[in-house]
C-alpha cells in the first residue's frame, strides 16, 4: 500500500427526493465548493482520524462509523490487506445528516483512497457498487442518488437502477442553500414516507407521481433556460414533500421567508424533517439577498451555487 487520498463533494438535489426511491427520476448536482478529502498513510496499526469517528477500526462496530467502517474492512480484504496497518483521516466540508450526501460522500472518497493506495484502477460502475452496499448498511433503502452525485462532476439525471445522465444548466441562475442547523436522518425519513404508503396507498402514490411529473417539467425549464418554470416545479416538488410529511416548522419558515424575499422557487433538499433547504435565484445579487434574509431567519449556514460554474460551454 502507498500513501494516496480520494475526493468527493457535496451534493444537493434540485428535485425529486423520495420520489426517486420508488422509481420516479431526480436531478441533482455536485457542488464542487464544498468537499470531503479522505487521505490514507501506511501505518503499524488501523486508525480512523476524522469529525464522525477517531479510532481503531474494529472498535467503529455500533458506532456511526460502523457503516464505513465494514466498507473499509471490505476494501482491505478485497486487496488481499486486511492486516495492513494505516491512518485514515477524512477531512470533510459538509455538514452530517443535512441532505448533502455527507455518508455517500464520505464512502466514495474512502473507495477512491483505497483503490489509489493500491494502484487499482477503479471504473464508475465499481465505484457505485462498493458506495450502495455501504449506504444499503447506513440507509436502508437508498435509491442510489446521493452516492451517484457525490461522485459526479456534473448535474445528474437520476433513476433508480439505471446509470445517471449528465445534463446541461441554464447559463443564468443561482441557487442559495440555507441550513436549518437541525439533523435529519435519511433512514428516519425514507421510513416515514414508507409508512406513509402502507397507511394511504392512495395519496401517497399521488404525491410520489406528482414530484416524478415536476421533475420531467423541471428538466425540460432547464433545458429551455426558463428559471421562472423551474422555480414554479420545485415549489410544487415541496407542496408534495409536505403532503409527505418530510418538511418541518424550521425548514418551512426558510422556505416561506426565501419567497417572501423574491425566491423564484425554494424547497428542501435530501431527506428533510431538518437538514438543508434550497432557493432559487435569478442571479448572484438576488441570491444575496435571499442568503441575508435566510441567515436573520435562523439559518445556521448558508452557501451559494452559480448554474453558471456548472456549464461546459
Ligand atoms: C436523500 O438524500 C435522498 C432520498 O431520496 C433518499 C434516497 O434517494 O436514497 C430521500
Amino acid at each position: 500500500m502507498k500513501n494516496a487520498s480520494g475526493e468527493s463533494f457535496a451534493k444537493i438535489i434540485l428535485i425529486g427526493e423520495h420520489a426517486v426511491v420508488y422509481g420516479q427520476p431526480a436531478i441533482a448536482l455536485p457542488v464542487k465548493s464544498i468537499r470531503l478529502t479522505a487521505s490514507l498513510t501506511t501505518n503499524t496499526e488501523q486508525i480512523i482520524q476524522s469529525s464522525f469517528y477517531a479510532g481503531s477500526l474494529h472498535a467503529a462496530a455500533g458506532t456511526n462509523f460502523a457503516g464505513i467502517a465494514d466498507l473499509i474492512s471490505a476494501l482491505l480484504k478485497h486487496f488481499n490487506a486486511s492486516n495492513q496497518g494505516f491512518t485514515l483521516t477524512i477531512d470533510s466540508a459538509l455538514p452530517p445528516e443535512r441532505g448533502m450526501g455527507s455518508s455517500a460522500a464520505c464512502a466514495t472518497a474512502v473507495v477512491r483512497a483505497f483503490y489509489a493506495a493500491f494502484d487499482e484502477p477503479l471504473s464508475r460502475a465499481q465505484l457505485l457498487s462498493w458506495t450502495a452496499t455501504s449506504e444499503h448498511a447506513i440507509h436502508g433503502n437508498p435509491s442510489g442518488l446521493d452516492a451517484a452525485t457525490t461522485s459526479a462532476d456534473r448535474p445528474q439525471w437520476f433513476v433508480k437502477g439505471q446509470p445517471p445522465i449528465p445534463i446541461q444548466f441554464p447559463k443564468n441562475g443561482t441557487l442559495v442553500i440555507a441550513d436549518t442547523g437541525i439533523a435529519g436522518q435519511t433512514k428516519v425519513a425514507v421510513g416515514a414516507v414508507a409508512q406513509h404508503l402502507t397507511d394511504d396507498p392512495t395519496a401517497t402514490t399521488a404525491s410520489i407521481e406528482a414530484i416524478g411529473q415536476a421533475t420531467v417539467f423541471a428538466a425540460k425549464a432547464l433545458a429551455e433556460d426558463d428559471l421562472q418554470a423551474l422555480g414554479t416545479q420545485m415549489d410544487h416538488a415541496q407542496g408534495q414533500l409536505k403532503a409527505l410529511g418530510v418538511s418541518n416548522d424550521a425548514l418551512n419558515r426558510l422556505i416561506a421567508t426565501a419567497k417572501e424575499n423574491g425566491a423564484l422557487g425554494a424547497k428542501l433538499t435530501g431527506s428533510g424533517q431538518g437538514g438543508c433547504m434550497i432557493a432559487l435565484a435569478f442571479d448572484a445579487t438576488q441570491a444575496t439577498q435571499i442568503r441575508d434574509a435566510l441567515t436573520q431567519a435562523g439559518a445556521t449556514a448558508t452557501w451559494q451555487y452559480d448554474f453558471s460554474d456548472e456549464r461546459t460551454n
